[in-house]
């Protein structure tokens, strides 16, 4: 595969981040860099101070809204500290453009609509799947997970024989779980930083501060507006 050249962080800095790390994303995604272009790292903390990490995918990225989404069991150990903490950090890493991004800031519950319209979008065995794992929870035998995806997909009148693929043209009416749907992480924080030589890298941080508007967003959902960026060069 081509080795990207590196390229240094523009001059002047812009004064928002993140139409830059929309555009790094895009660019990760249509030359197809790596598998999965829209993984990041999400590193959430508990209650108790511990922080934990775990990949997930981008399933947004607004730019003018400030923020970016994703979609998870709203139980999981992740949602646990989502819940305790009400913040997030998320990492990207495109090894082949030399480039990292990092985002972190509040972390809100997608609207239950908003929720749904993504859930419904998957392959109808991804939702039957939702149903059948209690994400983060013991399991004694992998055959249990089974059991409970056939158990799913009999509740709710799909057929346990059309499990095995994704394919086909047949869909079932599988309802969303309250148990799973997405997040908002609204950026107060990014950085991003690019390779260069003799570990001279390039490093930008622009830090903005929020403000919560829980009336702002129809159907319950909160919302943050965004003062204007501050950005400082960093030493690498
Ligand atoms: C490439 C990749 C993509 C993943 N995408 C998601 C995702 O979008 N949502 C999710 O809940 N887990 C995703 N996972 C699984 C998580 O990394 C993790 O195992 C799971 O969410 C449980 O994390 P938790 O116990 O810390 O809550 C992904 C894993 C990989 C390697």
């Amino acid at each position: 595969m081509e080795l990207l050249s590196t390229a240094h962080l523009p001059h002047p800095l812009p004064t928002t981040p993140l139409a830059l790390a929309a555009a790094w994303l895009e660019e990760a995604t249509t030359r197809a860099i790596q598998p999965n272009p829209n993984a990041m790292t999400l590193a959430t903390v508990a209650a108790d101070g511990h922080p934990s990490a775990r990949i997930v995918l981008c399933r947004g990225f607004e730019v003018e809204r400030g923020c970016i989404t994703f979609f998870t069991n709203y139980a999981s150990r992740k949602g646990t500290e989502l819940a305790a903490t009400g913040r997030a950090a998320a990492l990207f890493h495109w090894d082949l453009l030399h480039r990292q991004v990092r985002l972190e800031g509040p972390v809100t519950q997608l609207s239950a609509a908003e929720s749904d319209a993504y859930f419904h979008s998957r392959p109808w065995q991804s939702r039957v799947g939702a149903w059948a794992s209690q994400q983060s929870q013991p399991v004694a035998h992998r055959e249990d997970l089974k059991a409970a995806l056939d158990a799913a997909a009999t509740r709710f009148g799909a057929p346990v024989s059309e499990l095995g693929g994704t394919g086909g043209t047949n869909d079932y009416a599988i309802p969303r779980p309250a148990h799973w749907g997405g997040y908002r992480l609204w950026v107060e924080d990014a950085e991003l930083w690019v390779e260069a030589a003799y570990r001279l890298h390039d490093r930008a941080r622009w830090t903005r501060t929020l403000v919560a508007n829980p009336a702002a967003v129809p159907h319950g959902e909160a919302s943050w507006t965004g003062g204007p960026w501050q950005v400082s060069r960093l030493q690498p």
